[in-house]
């Protein structure tokens, strides 16, 4: 699939079919993410996949941003630790923010491009969730991606026009014939 229609065409999806997603896409999905940039190439990524549907159950229970019954969900994580050792205060406490938003939209596109769909949530107990995945301290959970097999068709939520985002040179001047 072309990368541009990924892009466009990706929605976040609440309505999740029964079916359970095949290892070998989540494999590939796992895959993507790791080929995200990240600041230094500190990779300060971990990812737990939660499949175990009472554990899941338990998760969208502490977690009001989940909608629908998705099978799997794949919590994204930061090594804070190993981010700090390498990259100071700058690296924990921002670079691992914006590595992990890297890896999960590399999740969502892939995912996309095999047929599934996703959604990333993250209004989710902090708390609850570290106690209830045995996280241990300077691990620290970022954004969950629930997976599964789309139950819907969405039209695509709008978009800010390009003129009323972008400028050219110095903040205020005009790109040119952009879309309105
Ligand atoms: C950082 C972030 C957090 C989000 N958290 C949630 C969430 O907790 N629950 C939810 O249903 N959607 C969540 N979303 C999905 C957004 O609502 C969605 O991306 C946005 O409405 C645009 O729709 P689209 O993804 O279909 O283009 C989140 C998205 C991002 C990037």
């Amino acid at each position: 699939m072309d990368v541009f229609e990924a892009i466009k065409g990706r929605r976040s999806i609440r309505k999740y079919k029964r079916k359970a997603v095949d290892r070998e896409l989540v494999k590939r999905l796992l895959d993507a993410a790791r080929w995200a940039p990240s600041g230094g190439n500190i990779q300060p990524w971990l990812f737990i996949v939660i499949e175990d549907s009472k554990l899941l159950d338990v998760v969208r229970k502490v977690s009001p941003g989940y909608f629908g019954e998705a099978p799997l969900a794949i919590l994204v994580c930061s090594n804070k630790e190993k981010a700090y050792k390498v990259g100071g205060t700058l690296g924990r406490d921002y670079l691992t923010i914006c590595d992990c938003a890297m890896a999960v939209q590399n999740m969502l596109l892939a995912a996309y491009a095999l047929g599934l769909g996703t959604c990333v949530v993250k209004s989710f107990s902090h708390t609850a969730i570290k106690e209830l995945l045995a996280i241990p301290e300077g691990i620290e959970p970022e954004l969950l991606v629930i997976v599964g097999h789309p139950d819907q068709t969405l039209k695509p939520p709008p978009r800010i026009p390009l003129n009323e985002i972008v400028y050219l040179n110095r903040y205020g001047e005009k790109f040119p014939n952009l879309e309105g």
